[in-house]
C-alpha cells in the first residue's frame, strides 16, 4: 500500500506474481519492453533490472496522476525510458502501426492500489467521496453520470454482468427511485441506497454489500473489458516473433478474455487430415506457456492479500 502520495517510490508497491513474470517473460539485455499498465511502478522496476543497462522500456497508464512515480522510476532506471499516456488499446495499436516492434508486454490489469487508497477518486465504497471511478480524469463519463443517466434495465444489465449481483435489479430500482428526487453525488449516498435495498441478511453477508456494484460500476465507466479485448490483438501484433506477452487478471471477466484470445490464437489448420493442402488458411500466432492460469502462492498471499484474486497466463509469439 502506498503511504505517501506525495513522495512517490516505486519501490513502495508490491508488484504481483513478480517472480512469476520475470521468468515468463525472460527478458534479455538490449530488448524492447512495455509496461502497458505502469501504475506505480512496481512491475516496471523489476522489468527494467532485467536489462542490466541495455535497452528501453516503454510505459503506458491511462492515469495521468502516475506520472511521478513514472518520473522517480526513469530517474533509477538505468535504461531508456519513455511515458505514454493513454487507454494501452488505443496506445499499443499506434505503436503497432507506427512499426514499433517490443519483445515483452506485461498487463497488471485493473485498478491500483494507488487509485484506491485515494479517497477522492471515489473507487472505494469505504470512503465518502464524488462518485467518479474514472482511471483517466480527463474522460468526460464518470461513475455520476453513469448512475444517474443510465436506466434501470441498463444499470441491472452493468451489475448482474460485471459484478455477477444476486440483487442487481433490486438495486438498480432503488438507484432510480431515489435519483427522483435529486442526483446521487456521492459513494456514501450510493452505499446507503445498496444497504436499503437489500435484504437484511444480505448486508451482513459476502464482504461489503457495496463491493459488487462498485466493481461493475468501475470497469463499466472504463470500458475495462472492451480496452483488454482490443489491446490484446494489437500487442500481438506490436511482439517481434520470439516475443512474449504476460496478463494478470483480477477477475473472471478478464481472464475468460484472455484464455479466449490465447486459445484463438493457438489454432493451427483445422482442414481435415485427408486434405492434400490447407484450405482453412489458419495459423497459429502464439503459442501459451502457461497451461493453466498462475495463481500466487501462500507466501505471496500473506505478504500481499490484494494478490488475492491475480490470475497470470502469457504466450510467446510464434
Ligand atoms: C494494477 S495497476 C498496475 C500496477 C503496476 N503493475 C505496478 O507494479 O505498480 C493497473 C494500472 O493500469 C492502469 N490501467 C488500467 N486499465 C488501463 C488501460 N485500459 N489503459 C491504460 N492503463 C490502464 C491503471 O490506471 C493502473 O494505474
Amino acid at each position: 500500500m502506498l503511504q505517501n502520495a506525495s513522495r512517490p517510490n516505486t519501490t513502495d508497491h508490491i508488484p504481483v506474481l513478480a517472480d512469476e513474470v520475470r521468468e515468463l517473460l525472460a527478458i534479455e539485455p538490449g530488448d524492447t519492453v512495455v509496461d502497458a499498465t505502469f501504475g506505480a511502478g512496481g512491475h516496471a522496476s523489476l522489468l527494467a533490472a532485467e536489462l542490466r543497462g541495455e535497452g528501453r522500456l516503454i510505459a503506458i497508464d491511462r492515469d495521468p496522476s502516475v506520472k511521478p512515480y513514472y518520473e522517480s522510476f526513469r530517474r533509477r532506471a538505468g535504461v531508456q525510458a519513455r511515458f505514454l499516456h493513454g487507454d494501452f488499446a488505443d496506445v499499443l495499436e499506434r505503436l503497432a502501426s507506427n512499426g514499433a516492434r517490443a519483445d515483452a508486454i506485461l498487463f497488471d490489469l485493473g485498478v491500483s492500489s494507488m487509485q484506491i487508497d485515494q479517497p477522492e477518486r471515489g473507487f472505494s465504497y469505504a470512503a465518502d467521496a464524488p462518485l467518479d471511478m474514472r482511471m483517466d480524469p480527463t474522460e468526460e463519463y464518470s461513475a455520476r453520470e453513469l448512475v444517474n443517466e443510465e436506466s434501470a434495465k441498463e444499470l441491472e444489465k452493468i451489475f448482474r454482468r460485471f459484478g455477477e449481483e444476486r440483487y442487481a435489479k433490486t438495486i438498480a430500482r432503488a438507484i432510480v427511485e431515489r435519483r427522483r428526487k435529486r442526483p446521487i453525488e456521492r459513494t456514501s449516498e450510493l452505499v446507503e441506497t445498496i444497504r436499503a435495498a437489500i435484504p437484511a441478511p444480505a448486508r451482513f453477508g459476502e464482504g461489503h454489500p457495496a463491493k459488487r456494484v462498485f466493481q461493475a460500476l468501475r470497469i463499466a465507466v472504463n470500458d475495462e473489458l472492451g480496452s483488454l479485448r482490443g489491446a490484446l490483438p494489437s500487442a500481438l501484433d506490436l511482439l517481434r516473433p520470439g516475443g512474449r506477452m504476460a496478463v494478470i487478471s483480477f477477475h473472471s471477466l478478464e481472464d475468460r478474455i484472455v484464455k479466449h484470445f490465447l486459445r484463438g490464437g493457438e489454432r493451427d489448420c483445422v482442414c481435415p487430415p485427408d486434405f492434400p493442402i490447407c484450405v482453412c488458411g489458419e495459423e497459429a500466432e502464439l503459442r501459451s506457456i502457461t497451461r493453466k492460469a498462475i495463481r500466487p502462492g501462500p507466501r505471496e498471499l500473506a505478504l500481499n492479500p490484494r494478490a488475492a484474486s491475480a490470475r497470470l497466463r502469457a504466450a510467446v509469439k510464434l
